[in-house]
């Protein structure tokens, strides 16, 4: 599950946490684990920490800004274990910048055996978008929105969850009417709109890496409101 930084953030406010959600996300996860066995990994996005910082810099990956980002993500990781832990959720925080390196942008090597020894020990492993090493760039920004379903496919995962702030995907944006909202994801027919501040493409490379990673393989992906009470349980427990 990719746990947006637009539902455990304000994204129009630097630094700060949505506690209450995050709270509320942390004990319905809590519940749904308590209640049946799922293996589970956790993504979540750069919100208000993340995009923020990397935006001041205005993307550009220097030494500087790369260690900035990855202060601030490191930051938020922390927040989100410690809601977690709170709720005995068994979460193990597992830096991305030691598992994957990309080249020119895209996933050139990842080392998913911690991730993997994780699991097979009962531990929710929790990793985030963040600046990793790039070989033919110096660094690039992984986005939680490819790290998911890069781990969904290559980890043989069956379903795969984005936890945003709106009710799902829709045919326009911002939509006009409830029936804007696509029920079955159809990569065709959804057209993005300007959304908060995400220097990684918001819902519109959320659409394409989900695409670029699921094409072809059997996982039921899900985009649904996290800040809406219950979603994350039920979502987690396959129920409507
Ligand atoms: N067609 C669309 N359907 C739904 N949302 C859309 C659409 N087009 C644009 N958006 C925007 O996408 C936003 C969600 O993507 P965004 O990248 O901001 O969140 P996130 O990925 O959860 O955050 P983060 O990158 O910090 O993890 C919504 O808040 C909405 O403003
Ligand atoms: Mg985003």
């Amino acid at each position: 599950m990719k746990i947006g930084g637009s539902v455990i953030t304000d994204k129009s406010k630097p630094f700060t946490l949505r506690k209450h959600v995050l709270n509320r996300i942390a004990s319905e996860i809590a519940k749904a684990i308590a209640e049946t066995k799922i293996r589970l990994i956790l993504v979540h996005g750069g919100g208000s920490f993340g995009h923020f910082v990397a935006s001041r810099f205005k993307n550009k990956l220097t030494t500087t800004s790369c260690i900035e980002i990855h202060e601030a993500m490191e930051r938020l990781n922390r927040k989100v274990v410690s809601y977690l832990l709170k709720h005995g959720v068994k979460a193990i925080p597992i830096d991305t910048i030691s598992l994957f390196v990309l080249k020119r942008k895209h996933v050139f090597k990842a080392f998913l055996e911690p991730i993997v020894n994780a699991l097979n020990n009962d531990l929710v492993p929790v990793l985030y978008g963040n600046v990793v090493f790039d070989v033919a760039e110096g660094f690039s920004i992984l986005s939680g929105d490819t790290i998911a379903p890069c781990l969904a496919s290559k980890l043989g995962f069956e379903n795969l969850f984005y936890a945003i702030d709106v009710d799902g995907v829709y045919k326009r944006y911002p939509p006009r009417s409830d029936d804007d909202l696509l029920e079955v994801l159809d990569l065709h027919k959804a057209k993005v709109g300007v959304g908060k501040i995400d220097v990684t493409g918001g819902m519109a490379n959320k659409l394409i890496e989900i695409a670029k990673w699921i094409k072809g393989k059997k996982v039921k992906v899900i985009l649904f409101n996290a800040l809406k009470k219950n979603h994350v349980y039920m979502v987690l427990r396959k129920l409507k």
